[in-house]
């Protein structure tokens, strides 16, 4: 249980807070790197604060205000030009510095441009996504974790935009026991009455479960039952990214988990997966593509014979923001009670004038940030990988025939290399 205080404090996004501020210490997505190319203006909306993301013909990045310093049209119906966006009410000019460059419509006396300058800010590109930085200077290095560095992977993005706050999204990042339950008693009630065949992996009861503070936010680790201590679920376990992401998978597919906080109630949840069946040549994948997964049926219920669906369910039914001052923790939320210890711990760090926990200043360590996690994942092995691509968000995607192709083949592959190790002995 949280004091109000408490619960106001840990879910406030917006400038000027105590999250608010330790938030715009990371960089975020704030688009898809493919939709800039499609069209290169786009409206953007992150830790409350509304902007105007574009690529100029040069492959240039830029992020401003979105609001106009002329009359506050928005700058999102603005013309991308060699130099930068034009405002498309009166053809103000700005650079990505947000320098106003042109004022068309004044005269070459009474144009005041050089003492107009428009709210700023650095932007990356990593991984097909567009990356963005509020924050205060000097700017931190934006880490290359893994999974967005890889070149000889298929790439896949599921994404919704939820009408809640980003941090019960984070706190069931550290709760291992919902699987069991949520993806494993309540799916298989769900997908037995649908005439669907039951995630068999996810229905194993834990044993214990354990969390580990590491520079980039906390691992979290599992027993289930009928595994020894050696299994990749103890082991090994999976990260959750302070502040807002969380790396899952098993065997040949990856995902970051990215619950990007748009405002207090409205979280950007991308599904970002990798591919890579083992013993399968992949052709390449030029752009990869992203799609909205939905999470609502025609009549608002939502859908709950997916993974993700479920998950959803949960997080939007505890609420906008859950009142934490009338919930009842148990053991079992020993990780969620360390998130929010940490949480506060580097709220406070940022009060101090440090630096909050895995923001990078040595650009040689942010290159590639290596985050293990479990390859037999609930002891599942390749029913694992084929459970992710009928019974998760996968299954909406426009490429899912052609992941389902790669994977018969690794299995093909797979089968004819036991067959020849068997004839061999
Ligand atoms: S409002 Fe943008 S140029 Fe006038
Ligand atoms: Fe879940």
């Amino acid at each position: 249980m949280l004091t109000q205080e408490r619960n106001e404090i840990l879910t406030h996004v917006g400038r000027g807070t105590k999250l608010g501020e330790l938030l715009r210490r990371y960089w975020y997505p704030v688009a898809f790197t493919a939709d800039l190319e499609d069209f290169p203006v786009r409206k953007a909306r992150l830790v409350g604060e509304d902007l105007v993301v574009f690529r100029l013909d040069d492959g240039t990045y830029g992020m401003l205000d979105e609001q106009c310093p002329h009359r506050r049209a928005s700058l999102a119906y603005g013309v991308a030009e060699p130099e930068g966006i034009r405002c498309g009410y009166h053809g103000w000019l700005f650079a990505p510095d947000g320098q106003c460059l042109e004022q068309p419509a004044e005269s070459e006396e009474s144009t005041f441009s050089d003492r107009i300058q428009t709210g700023a800010y650095p932007v990356q590109e990593l991984g097909g996504l567009v990356w963005g930085y509020l924050g205060p200077s000097p700017v931190p290095e934006l880490p290359r974790f893994d999974i967005f560095t890889w070149t000889d992977v298929w790439r896949d993005a599921g994404w919704a935009m939820l009408p809640i706050n980003f941090m019960q999204i984070m706190e069931n990042a550290v709760d291992p026991t919902h699987v069991e339950w949520l993806h494993g008693r309540y799916a298989n009630f769900i997908r037995t009455r649908k005439g669907l065949a039951s995630a068999l992996t996810f229905s194993r009861r834990h044993v214990k479960i354990a969390f580990d503070e590491f520079d980039h936010g906390i691992t979290k680790r599992r027993l289930l039952e009928g595994q020894s201590e050696d299994a990749d679920d103890w082991k090994i376990g999976h990260p959750l990214v302070f502040p807002y992401m969380m790396k899952v998978g098993g065997g040949a597919h990856r995902q970051m988990q990215i619950r990007v906080p748009i405002d207090d109630t409205t979280t950007w949840f991308i599904l970002y997966s990798t591919h890579k069946p083992e013993g399968v040549t992949l052709p390449p994948q030029e752009s990869f593509p992203n799609y909205e997964v939905p999470w609502r049926d025609e009549r608002g219920q939502h859908i709950v014979d997916y993974v993700e669906g479920q998950d959803i369910m949960a997080w939007v039914t505890q609420g906008g923001t859950p009142d934490r001052t009338q919930e009842h923790l148990g053991k079992s939320d020993t990780g969620v009670i360390l998130l929010r210890k940490v949480v506060f711990e580097n709220i406070e760090k940022v009060q101090r004038g440090e630096d909050p926990l895995g923001v990078m200043r040595d650009a040689n360590a942010a290159r590639n940030i290596d985050l293990p996690i479990e390859r037999d994942k609930f002891g599942g092995g390749a029913a694992f990988e084929w459970e992710f691509l009928t019974a998760a968000s996968t299954r909406y995607s426009p490429q899912i025939d052609r992941l389902r192709q790669l994977y018969a083949k690794a299995e093909e592959a797979h089968k004819a290399l036991a067959s020849e190790v068997s004839g061999m002995r």
